[in-house]
């Protein structure tokens, strides 16, 4: 790594702005960009050329419009070349390709859930992301692969490098943001691009020729999105029947947890709110909430505890659990407002749950992002009983905007919420088995703290608002990993 300059191939299937499905897509959106705006007085000297590859979705070719491809590369298969052609544009002087070819246009959503759609065309880009860093005469130091998606790049890396000495010098990170989406059987599709499948023993039956667990396999470091989430794929709870592969592999997994955009997420500033606050005049933002009551037709009340609910309407997300203990919760005095889409019978049981108590809980089955900013601003708590939890963003934006999260303790949820100590001390609530008796607990004891000790209440509040879950703190720590992967030159 000479002349003190990293270069780093990004790749992922999505990458705000320019196409966001998940919390993925904001990472690889966020961290690349950031990444490369590092200064060498931060860095320890380091600049960091970072190029960000994603596929070029017929959602993407609906938006933008780059001009014309600056390349057509031709992966050799042994059913036939493949021409697929590459665009670039840029995000504040960081290169962005996309990779355009029939496999990655012929569906018309970015994940189908179908393997015979989904499995080619991700194993295309990856490929192609290969062979474009050679075109580009790009070498990398470091290949940072995201998820089932690009882990195929991470397998063909390690093969290439034995043979060709562009890629001898390029170590992987493979960064793991949901471990259950596996992705599905390859062999055939790696026989054709020229990789020969070995039977891999070291993996469970199963898996030896899945996606994902062929990137664990091949991956120089393996990387999830918090150090919590880190230590749990490697226990039988979390770890999808790869825990014993991935315990033995333990010396090259550890954690980074994902940052929050400060300057977009920020109460004092934010034009979607009421009422804008901060830390300082945190009575200012009372007014958020009789906003939002007037909104949804609840009772206009600055005591009363609001409950915000806002997700992905899917199994990770535990949202039937939360609906079960504000049942349970029904002699307590609170309202609650729901947003978000997802699984049909979710979304029914929160209609339910509204129709059930139609003066105090209200849901709004829909994505919007603007009605998420006001109830950040104006609820005193975020419901947050995920089954598990890579890392999680919604815990950081209601710390931000002083809406407190009650939590189930994993993943990243564990890391970035404290309630150890002195409640004076904390940032939110953390329960340990996540159920709707325990949650219903929780609300219990949060709402006692809330009626019977405000300053407390204030406390944990502030404290919430004046962490450092920074994209910058984030970034630096990413540095630190590909330069530690980088030096450890495994073979
Ligand atoms: C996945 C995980 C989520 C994480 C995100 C970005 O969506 O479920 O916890 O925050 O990836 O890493």
């Amino acid at each position: 790594m000479s002349g003190k300059v990293l270069r780093v191939l990004y790749i992922a299937s999505e990458a705000g702005p320019f196409v966001k499905i998940g919390g993925l897509g904001d990472v690889a959106g966020t961290l690349p960009p950031m990444l490369s705006r590092l200064q060498p007085a931060d860095t320890g000297g380091w600049k960091i050329d970072i190029r960000l590859v994603i596929p070029y979705h017929p959602a993407i070719a609906q938006k933008f419009d780059f001009g014309k491809p600056i390349l057509t590369l031709n992966l050799h298969r042994k059913s036939g070349d493949l021409a697929m052609d590459v665009y670039q544009t840029d995000v504040d002087g960081m290169p962005v390709y996309f990779i355009d070819g029939d496999l990655i246009t012929r569906a018309e959503n970015i994940y189908n859930f179908q393997p015979e759609l989904d499995m080619p065309k991700f194993a295309a880009f990856s490929f192609a992301a290969l062979e474009l860093a050679k075109q580009l005469d790009f070498q990398p130091h470091i290949l940072n692969a995201n998820d089932w998606h690009t882990a195929l790049a991470v397998y063909a890396l390690k093969k290439k490098r034995r043979w060709d000495p562009f890629f001898r010098g390029t170590r992987s990170v493979f960064t793991v943001h949901n471990l259950p989406y596996m992705g599905s059987e390859c062999k055939p599709i790696l026989q054709d691009y020229g990789c020969f499948v070995w039977p891999h023993l070291q993996l469970p039956k199963w898996g030896r020729s899945f996606a994902m667990p062929l990137g664990l396999l091949s991956a120089d470091h393996i990387n999830a999105v918090s150090p919590t989430y880190a230590q749990e794929i490697q226990t039988p709870a979390f770890g999808c029947s790869l825990e014993h592969f991935l315990a033995r592999r333990s010396n090259r997994i550890s954690g980074i947890i994902n940052g929050l955009d400060y300057q977009d997420w920020n109460p004092a500033i934010d034009p979607q709110l009421s009422q804008n606050f901060d830390v300082d005049h945190l009575g200012q933002r009372a007014a958020n909430k009789l906003a939002l009551q007037a909104e949804f037709g609840l009772a206009q009340d600055a005591n009363v505890p609001l409950i915000i609910l806002i997700s992905r309407m899917d199994h990770q997300k535990g949202m039937d659990i939360a609906f079960s203990a504000l049942r349970l919760a029904v002699d307590e005095p609170w309202q609650a407002v729901i947003l978000g889409t997802g699984a049909e019978v979710i979304e029914e049981q929160a209609r339910q749950l509204e129709a059930d108590f139609p003066e105090r809980v209200k849901a709004a089955i829909r994505f919007d992002g603007k009605l998420a900013r006001r109830m950040y601003a104006a609820g005193d708590v975020i419901l947050l009983p995920s089954h598990y939890e890579p890392c999680g963003l919604t815990q950081l934006i209601g710390m931000r905007y002083g809406c407190i999260p009650i939590a189930h303790a994993v993943g990243g949820f564990a890391d970035t919420i404290q309630d150890d100590r002195d409640p004076a001390d904390w940032t939110g609530f953390l329960f340990r088995e996540n159920t709707p008796d325990m949650l219903a607990e929780m609300l219990h004891v949060a709402f006692s703290i809330y009626t019977q000790q405000p300053e407390t209440w204030q406390a944990i509040q502030r404290n919430g608002m004046r962490q450092d879950w920074s994209w910058k703190r984030s970034a630096l720590k990413y540095l630190q990993l590909y330069l530690d992967v980088g030096k450890a030159g495994v073979p």
